[in-house]
């Protein structure tokens, strides 16, 4: 058995969460500038069953016997064998390296369990279509993250701009006019089923106040798709703004990402808002190739952690592919 790698992509939503967990649309985009890289051996010598799992950025070194069997990737290699019909796995191990910070709103949990569904299942003999790289990607966002749309598993898995409303068959966005966007980490963890969860109970105590925000996020959400695909990005501003309005009325945004948002507004861009869960991780700022560097900077010293200059564009898949090393 050869080794086998795969990769998968970070993801930014441009519009639309929280709505799109109650059935709104939502947009995202992947984000090909982090990534996770899996990287699946055979160990000649060892016994079947027997799972190494390295993971330097997490410190985790460990058989993965040795985990508790809540454990993610636990969980990930049995379901992988399962789908595969499989009675045990042969010996191996598994190097997962990722560069998307965890708990910031760019779907480094998804990512992982797809770069790690495609890689083991292609070591594995039978290398899973990405329909059902998604479908495994979600059974574990599902278990570890509440009541996750699907939007994160799905657009890491295939890699595209996608417009996406819960339960249906998703749309590949076409990018008549590609346009830039500054990604920036306010550095505060937040935890993804904890922030919906939140918006849950708040749901169930005054459904009428939280149906009337997801209804106007769903309308911008519409306009935004008409405006990315007939190319007058420029008008993606505004609607990034109100965006925001609504996400704070929602009670998502926090003092660090209001400060990075007026920032990039402060600095010329043309709309900014935070993207994901929200209470920390990520922002998004719609900008000029002109102006990128400098809103960039601005927001690191407003205090952002990293920033990642990207380009939204129709593009093939990026970091999607599985490869032998
Ligand atoms: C998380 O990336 C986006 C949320 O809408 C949750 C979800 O869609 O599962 C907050």
């Amino acid at each position: 058995m050869p080794a086998i790698s795969a990769s998968a992509p970070g993801k930014v939503i441009l519009f639309g969460e929280h709505a799109v967990v109650y059935e709104r649309p939502a947009i995202a985009v992947p984000v090909s500038q982090v990534s996770v890289r899996v990287v699946v051996l055979p160990i000649p010598t060892g016994r079947p069953g027997q799972i190494l799992v390295d993971a330097p950025d997490i410190g985790l070194h460990s058989e993965l016997s040795q985990l508790p069997s809540d454990h993610p990737l636990v969980l990930l290699a049995a379901t992988v064998q399962s789908e595969l019909k499989l009675s045990h796995l042969p010996a191996l191990s598994l190097w997962i390296k990722s560069t998307i910070p965890v708990a910031a709103g760019l779907g480094s949990g998804a990512a992982v369990s797809v770069a790690i569904t495609r890689a083991l299942s292609e070591f594995l003999g039978h290398p899973l279509p990405d329909e059902r790289v998604c479908e495994v990607a979600f059974r574990i966002e599902r278990k570890y993250h509440g009541t996750p749309s699907g939007i994160d598993n799905t657009v890491i898995t295939y890699g595209q701009p996608i417009y996406y409303v819960k339960g249906r068959p998703f749309d590949r966005l076409s990018v008549r006019k590609p346009f830039i966007m500054v990604i920036a980490d306010s550095g505060i963890k937040s935890e993804t089923a904890a922030v919906v969860g939140d918006i849950r109970n708040h749901w169930q105590a005054d459904p009428g106040r939280y149906e009337t925000l997801f209804d106007a996020i769903a309308g911008i959400t519409h306009q935004a798709r008409d405006i990315i695909e007939d190319g007058s990005t420029k008008d993606l501003g505004p609607l990034m703004n109100e965006n925001q309005h609504l996400l704070h009325a929602l009670g998502v945004s926090c003092p660090e990402l209001d400060r990075l948002v007026k920032t990039a507004l402060d600095n010329g861009a043309l709309g900014a808002k935070l993207a994901g869960a929200g209470r920390g991780g990520n922002m998004i700022a719609l900008v000029e190739q002109t102006t990128a560097n400098a809103i960039a900077q601005s927001l690191k010293s407003a205090g952002a952690v990293r920033t990642i200059i990207t380009e939204v564009q129709t593009s093939s898949k990026v970091l999607a592919g599985n490869r032998p090393c």
